[in-house]
């Protein structure tokens, strides 16, 4: 995937403004909040359809505007496209080659991002990590996206139902029919995840190794409500999901919450066999976001047979030289990246690869 041409108009700060990038490396550069976050912004929306900053996306548009629209050309494939993305309160259109789409522009969201909130990650609640399987990992798989808007479709009317049951205090009986379509749903979806970790922990393995000098053992679990080991199939998770439904069926309407299932699972990574959330030090959780951000690199490459856009908003320079060191040899001349910094002096760490540096001020490129 690569970025030619970037459009920005009434986006953020940004008044009308093209950049054409580098197709290896580009550096945006300038003091704090000119505008180098809301470039990487523009470029992730264009290619995911949708703000790693904000869900309200009226925040997005210029204060001087009342609409706001990216246009990005890109190469994917041998193929050109442009994507557009038009803002407008309360309405978001989305074009690819002139043709109206919903969800990802083009089929697979083409990028992987980092920055310093990726902590959280391992730090965060359940929530954090459950992110990560949902939108940064899943996508790989065909269908994934598609079945996880089914089941959070059926989990939100299930909800609802639980809580008019309470409230009427009787047994309503189209809830087996929401728990039946809760299981199908949610049985696939936890067989989907385990996939993905299958493929892609040995990488995640074989990384974590290099990046710590053999001295650490990674490993990461699917952690499931429903008691599920690691290895079952998509039939027994399912069986397994009804009949624990049925134990906890008074609980949950008490508490008008489905209790059970993929939107209450967990990861849990471990270091040389401890957990990373609670016994990994600020250091060593940093080499796993690291690490699996390059796994996620790399199963998109074997899932793609290209690369995706490498994105790096704050997290370049600051990791220390040997960690920096690893990432680009993984990543130089591979996938076009774009990493900010607000420190100029800093950018010369990267002698020796080719690049493009854009300094912002104020809402504008200028040039250095
Ligand atoms: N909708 C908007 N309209 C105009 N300016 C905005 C809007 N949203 C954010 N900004 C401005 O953008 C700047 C922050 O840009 P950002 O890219 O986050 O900075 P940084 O260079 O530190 O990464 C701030 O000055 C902020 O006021
Ligand atoms: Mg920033």
């Amino acid at each position: 995937m690569l970025l030619k041409r970037l459009e920005l108009n009434n986006f953020r700060n940004y008044g009308k403004q093209v950049i054409t990038p580098d197709p290896l490396f580009n550096i945006i550069t300038g003091v704090n909040a000119q505008g180098k976050t809301n470039i990487l912004e523009s470029i992730f929306i264009a290619l995911t359809g949708r703000s790693f900053r904000t869900v309200k996306e009226k925040e997005i548009i210029s204060w001087e505007s009342n609409f706001s629209y990216i246009k990005g050309l890109f190469e994917t494939k041998g193929r050109s496209v442009e994507v557009k993305v038009l803002l407008q309160p309360g309405n978001k259109k989305i074009e690819v080659n002139g043709v109206s789409t919903r969800g990802y522009p083009m089929q697979w969201p083409g990028v992987v991002l980092f920055t310093p909130d990726d902590m959280i990650m391992i730090k965060g609640s359940p929530q954090e990590r459950r992110r990560f399987l949902d939108y940064e990992i899943g996508p790989f798989k065909n269908q994934y996206s598609h079945f996880l808007g089914l089941y959070n479709r059926v989990l939100f009317q299930r909800n609802k139902l639980l809580k008019e049951i309470r409230d009427r205090k009787n047994k309503n009986r189209s809830l087996d029919v929401w728990n039946e379509q809760l299981c199908r749903y949610g049985a696939k979806i936890i067989s989907m995840r385990m996939d993905l970790l299958k493929k892609m922990v040995p990488t995640t393995r074989g990384l974590h190794r290099i990046f710590t000098g053999g001295a650490e053992e990674i490993d990461i679990r699917y952690i499931s409500s429903i008691g599920i080991k690691n290895h079952a199939g998509e039939e027994e998770i399912y069986s397994q999901f009804r009949n624990s439904l049925k134990i906890i069926e008074d609980d949950e309407i008490s508490r008008a919450h489905s209790l059970m299932g993929p939107h209450r699972d967990d990861l849990l990574i471990l270091i040389n066999g401890s957990d990373a959330r609670i016994y990994g030090s600020q250091g060593q959780q940093r080499t796993v976001v690291l690490t699996l951000k390059i796994t996620q690199i790399k199963q998109w490459n074997k899932e793609m047979d290209e690369y995706p856009i490498l994105i790096l908003d704050d997290v370049m320079f600051e990791l220390d030289s040997n960690r920096r060191q690893e990432l680009l040899k993984h990543v130089s001349g591979l996938a076009q990246t774009f990493v900010s910094s607000s420190g100029e002096e800093k950018i010369n760490f990267i002698e020796g690869y080719t690049k493009k540096i854009f300094k912002v001020k104020s809402g504008k490129i200028i040039d250095i």
